[in-house]
């Protein structure tokens, strides 16, 4: 017997395989399955334990580096244990499925690029980036534990950063820029495992179904976004996303 979500999952794949481009924006949820925790659960999520503007703002960051610093590095040493999942490895996949999918993420912990998707648009930077401000020198950080000093840079001196975006900083315009064409550009616009709450990464659904792509959220509970969708599958990515991929090939 055929179920709602069967239902729903048909119409989406039915949609994939007419559509000449497709965006795929997905958020905390995604990595949800791989031990990550998301930041609105409201037991498990990370603002449940720190207000973001206690944290993840420039003038938190500015007041308090060394905290911030010890948060950024416990969040990496968590990251650093977890694998990809289904759901992330389904993407990848997803892209040699169909034509022009252009995959942007609001993750910084770098497991779409470690399922294998290629030229992933990490829309609120990397979590193991470490960058100056200064001279916007980057390395890749491969120590996690936590420190007793921040990490200052080695040719200018002035305090290190974490190359992620805080609130209330840009995202960068290059960045930006391509998500919004890929967006204004699709004839599908998957939205998975986010809130849907932060933007402009929210509003990038909202340019799609303006020019008229459907838009599609697979997602736990509904969001914001849910009223204005044009299907959704409320259920785990890591099983959905799969499904897809299966009953595209
Ligand atoms: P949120 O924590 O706001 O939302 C996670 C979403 O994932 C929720 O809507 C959950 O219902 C859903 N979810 C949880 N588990 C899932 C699963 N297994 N399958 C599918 N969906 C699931 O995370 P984001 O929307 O990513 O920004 O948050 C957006 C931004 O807010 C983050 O990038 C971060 C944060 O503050 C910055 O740090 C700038």
């Amino acid at each position: 017997m055929s179920t709602s979500r069967d239902d729903a999952t048909q119409t989406v794949v039915d949609t994939l395989k007419q559509a000449r481009s497709v965006v795929v924006l997905t958020g905390a949820g995604v990595s949800a399955e791989s031990g990550v925790p998301t930041f609105r659960d409201a037991q498990t999520g990370l603002w449940a334990h720190h207000k973001a503007e206690d944290i993840a703002t420039p003038e938190a960051f500015a007041s308090d580096p060394l905290f911030a610093w010890n948060w950024y590095r416990w969040r990496r040493s968590l990251v650093a244990q977890a694998e990809p999942n289904a759901g992330h490895y389904a993407l990848a996949q997803m892209a040699t499925l169909v034509p022009n999918l252009t995959l942007i993420t609001q993750n910084v912990d770098g497991l779409h690029a470690a399922a294998g998707s290629e030229s992933v648009i990490e829309f609120h930077g990397n979590l193991f980036d470490d960058r100056c401000d200064s001279c916007g020198v980057r390395s890749r950080a491969t120590q996690h534990e936590p420190l007793d000093a921040p990490p200052t840079c080695n040719r200018c001196g002035v305090i290190l950063r974490p190359g992620v975006v805080l609130f209330g900083e840009l995202i960068p315009e290059s960045l930006l820029r391509r998500s919004t064409q890929a967006a204004q550009h699709c004839d599908v616009f998957l939205s998975v495992g986010t809130s849907s709450l932060v933007y402009p990464a929210a509003s990038l659904a909202k340019t799609a179904l303006s020019a008229g792509a459907s838009v599609v959220e697979i997602n736990m509970e509904p969001t914001p976004l849910s009223g204005v969708a044009d299907a959704a599958i409320y259920a785990p990515s890591a099983s959905v996303l799969p499904a897809l991929v299966a009953a595209l090939q």
